[in-house]
């Protein structure tokens, strides 16, 4: 079976300056390690919080790196640096808002500030990108909410078969 590359990028101004380790990107390939069974690598990107950049790093992973899925962490809050969500906005052909309904929902059953971010879903061709909050145990949290969509959200995009370990999430596919 064919190693499917997902994008695994953090975006952070002091983690990509060396100023701290990179903890959200760990965090989602470990929440990725503990869903997925079928194989997959992750392809990584450390960038800092500048439109451009991260908009770069996507474009990249999705056209060249055919990534069916790519996942971001940080930059969503309301910060002045905070520009994530615009950035996927800027390069996805198609929003889907049910993403960011879905896991600021759940966020909010742990923290009131769960209303702050503006995190964002979309897709680019055959890629589906979805951001995550830059707080790491954040990461699993949203991650494990919407992941039982996405294997589905990526066959309908003509991509990969993504399966998943049942005991940690069960995929729904309708017509399955
Ligand atoms: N979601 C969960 N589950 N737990 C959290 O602690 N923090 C919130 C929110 N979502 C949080 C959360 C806060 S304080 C902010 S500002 C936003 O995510 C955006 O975070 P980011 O800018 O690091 O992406």
């Amino acid at each position: 079976m064919a190693v499917v590359p997902i994008g695994v990028v953090t975006v952070s101004d002091r983690a990509s300056r060396g100023e701290y380790r990179d903890l959200g990107g760990p965090a989602i390939e470990a929440a990725l390690a503990r869903i997925l069974t079928s194989p997959w690598r992750a392809e990584r990107r450390l960038v800092a919080d500048e439109q451009a950049l991260i908009e770069a790093a996507l474009c990249d992973l999705a056209d060249v790196a055919a990534c069916p899925l790519v996942v971001t962490t940080g930059g969503t809050g309301p910060a002045p640096r905070d520009v994530t969500p615009e950035a996927t906005m800027a390069v996805c052909e198609r929003l889907l808002p049910g993403f960011g309904e879905l896991m600021r929902a759940v966020s909010l059953r742990a923290v009131p500030t769960a209303i702050l971010s503006r995190q964002v879903a979309g897709t680019r061709g055959g890629c589906l990108i979805v951001n995550l909050p830059g707080k790491p145990s954040a990461i699993a949290e949203c991650l494990d909410a919407v992941f039982p969509a996405i294997p589905y959200c990526i066959d309908l995009l003509g991509g990969p078969f993504l399966e998943t370990d049942p005991a940690v999430c069960r995929a729904f596919r309708p017509k399955a």
